[in-house]
């Protein structure tokens, strides 16, 4: 936790009276100078103090804004988001928190960001990432499974993100192979897992998680081959960014301890039952072919299984799945 979220945490504990400058400094052990200095720098973000001769100061208004001591305080896990770096801007969470990854940073660390000025999506994509709107933040993960298996990092996300989107906002979330989170046939919601491994056996995996909560019509990126939406075009209500964060963090602690305990199954299963695909008829385009079948479910690794017209079940490892309505 920085200085500057210390002095918020403690203000915080003080809503009605003041805090001197001079408990402010002993608590955090910095100079009377450095506090002033800080409150400054929180005054330029948008914080608002009241500031009484011999009293100190006091906690008028917070900026819309995540911050790592809201974020980290009584959160309800054991691992996810223990430690938290929270920014106003960064290119993108995945790249930063792959540098922390490689500094030494421990597993469940979370970066988030307010604002992207590079957020990366699959296949080399531009992830549009105002400040002020949404969610981009990234997991750090070290999963002791072999390499092929690490696909179920991205199903263990996709279904803490659709539950999440379920439980705060009422929202029919379904999932798409392999890593889209629709909402009324739009997309929501979008994952980007990146692996760090060691010969056969994962080392690291990022789990990179980007929501659209609060844009707006004209927010949305203009030229998607997909339609796309957000929390509030979908219930026409804004939801609080950090409570929404909160109840995420904690939904996939309680889904990676799930993992480490009982294995993928039980994932699968959440992951089947909240799927558009299962039991549905689907044309898959998979390098120039095109296959057409009846999705049945997930294999361990990810593939998603297809049953085709003379019964023989294909597994389908890439490629793009269409229904008739997606
Ligand atoms: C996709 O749908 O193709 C994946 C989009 C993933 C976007 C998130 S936002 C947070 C994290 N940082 C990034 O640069 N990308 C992911």
């Amino acid at each position: 936790m920085t200085s500057r979220d210390q002095i918020i945490k403690l203000l915080r504990s003080q809503p009605v009276g003041y805090v001197s400058g001079q408990e402010i400094s002993r608590r955090l052990n910095i100079s009377r100078t450095a506090v002033w200095k800080q409150i400054q720098v929180l005054r330029d973000q948008g914080f608002e103090f009241a500031v009484k001769h011999a009293a100190g100061y006091r906690l008028l208004a917070s900026p819309d804004l995540l911050l790592a001591a809201d974020i980290e305080n009584g959160l309800n896990s054991r691992l996810i988001g223990r430690k938290v770096v929270a920014l106003r801007e960064t290119a993108s969470t995945n790249s930063l928190i792959r540098t922390l990854a490689d500094q030494g940073a421990s597993e469940g660390t979370l970066v988030v960001a307010d604002r992207q000025s590079a957020g990366r999506a699959r296949l080399g994509r531009h992830w549009t990432s105002p400040a002020g709107v949404n969610l981009y933040c990234s997991l750090l993960l070290k999963p002791d499974i072999p390499v092929q298996l690490a696909p179920q990092m991205t199903f263990l996300s996709a279904v803490s993100v659709a539950e999440t989107l379920q439980q705060v906002c009422r929202l029919p979330a379904v999932l798409k192979w392999p890593n889209d989170v629709l909402v009324n046939g739009a997309k929501i919601a979008g994952l980007l897992n990146e692996m760090n491994a060691e010969t056969e056996q994962v080392h690291e995996v990022v789990l990179g998680i980007g929501i659209n909560l609060n844009m707006t019509a004209d927010q949305l990126p203009a030229q998607l081959n997909y339609p796309a939406t957000s929390v509030l075009l979908e219930s026409g209500r804004k939801v609080d960014r950090l409570l929404f964060l909160r109840a995420l963090l904690e939904n996939l602690d309680r889904t990676y301890t799930e993992f480490q305990e009982h294995g993928f199954a039980p994932i699968r299963r959440r992951w089947e039952g909240l799927s558009v695909l299962i039991n549905r008829p689907v044309v898959v385009e998979q390098a120039g072919q095109t296959l057409q079948g009846t999705v049945v479910g997930l294999d361990s690794d990810g593939a998603l299984r297809l049953q085709t017209a003379d019964g023989k079940i294909e597994r389908i490892l890439a490629g793009d799945v269409k229904t008739s309505d997606f």
